[in-house]
């Protein structure tokens, strides 16, 4: 079988990550996809960075949308990030008959209906298993393992740039902006981190695990948002003292009427399993009707840790490529009667 051929939009610390674990577990991801997995082409806005990472193995160009539309590749990797331009260049390789594998949150969460409607229509795949709580497999344990329940509640910590910075402030009573810039230094934060620390971040990541737990429309606008830059250290010592970490959660929870979506931090009881997720760790507790309570724990953000997620999808369209693909497109509004978000 010939090789499943990628091009990628954006080479940064996701992009970087994934071309350097797709070399070096060549043989264990070739050999679990039935095929090879190669970069044909990358699209940068840094050619010579680019140059020094691709090391020759796949050619550079500074257009996305030569990415998008190059008859050499099957799939695309989309994990530049932004939303407007991004929109464009999925919705180009889409057109032209391409998958897409994306790490871009915000991307979906505003444009996911759009992009997801494109995509079963031309009989591809958009797979973003990389773009909730990095390298947790959430997406799948929603769409897979736990396809047989009905949901009542996903709960979880989703952004790991703020559950470093709230733990930096418990732990070394360091302030908030000392903390934000190592999390930047790090390369957990968003190229705009305040996308992060106002908790939008967590809520585009919500919207994504609220579509898939409720079969319901992408509702981002809907959303509850309160991030954690008004706290202080003292704050989070005066928590500590009274037996409660604070936590930044995301809960999606199901009403009679609705799903409401909210975004907030909140103080957990520090025996709670939620209190033990540090650094920058996520947890995502799923309360299932069947299944029951599950809780999922890895890491939320870093470059080979997003790179896991990425190639797990692209292993996903290895095997799947033209049996079906658009099976793996969510089906958001699966219920006779959608569920809709509750303003709360
Ligand atoms: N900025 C994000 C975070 C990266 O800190 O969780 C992973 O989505």
């Amino acid at each position: 079988t010939r090789p499943l051929r990628v091009g990628m939009i954006g080479i940064g610390t996701v992009g970087s990550g994934t071309f350097r674990v797709l070399a070096r577990n060549q043989a264990e991801i070739a050999g679990r996809a039935g095929r090879g997995i190669e970069v044909v082409i990358v699209a940068a806005r840094d050619l010579v960075r680019a140059a020094a990472i691709v090391d020759g193995k796949a050619a550079l160009t500074a257009d996305p949308l030569e990415v998008a539309t190059h008859p050499d590749v099957d799939v695309v990797v989309e994990v530049a990030g932004g939303t407007g331009p991004a929109r464009d260049w999925v919705l180009a390789a889409i057109a032209h008959g391409k998958h897409v594998v994306t790490a871009n949150k915000a991307l979906l969460a505003v444009h996911g209906g759009e992009i997801f409607a494109a995509a079963r229509q031309r009989g591809v795949s958009v797979a973003y298993e990389a773009a909730v709580a990095v390298s947790i497999p959430i997406i799948k344990a929603l769409r897979e393992g736990l396809t047989a329940n009905r949901i009542e509640w996903v709960a979880g910590i989703i952004n790991g740039t703020t559950n470093f910075i709230l733990g930096k402030m418990r732990d070394e009573g360091i302030d908030f902006g000392s903390a934000l810039a190592q999390a930047q230094a790090l390369g957990y934060a968003e190229a705009d981190p305040s996308f992060d620390i106002e908790g939008v971040d967590a809520a585009h990541k919500l919207t994504l695990l609220a579509a898939n737990a409720f079969g319901m429309p992408l509702r981002f606008a809907d959303a509850q948002v309160e991030g954690i830059a008004a706290l202080q250290a003292q704050d989070v010592a005066g928590a500590e003292q009274l037996g409660y970490r604070v936590k930044l959660l995301g809960i999606a929870r199901r009403r009679a009427d609705g799903v409401e979506l909210r975004v907030q931090p909140a103080l957990v009881p520090a025996a709670h399993l939620m209190a033990q997720v540090d650094g920058s760790m996520n947890a995502i507790m799923v309360k299932a009707d069947a299944a029951g309570l599950t809780m999922y724990y890895g890491a939320g953000a870093g470059s080979e840790q997003t790179a896991s997620a990425v190639i797990a999808d692209l292993v996903d369209v290895a095997r799947l490529d033209g049996t079906h693909a658009a099976q793996r497109v969510p089906h958001l509004g699966f219920h006779a009667h959608a569920m809709t978000a509750l303003p709360v």
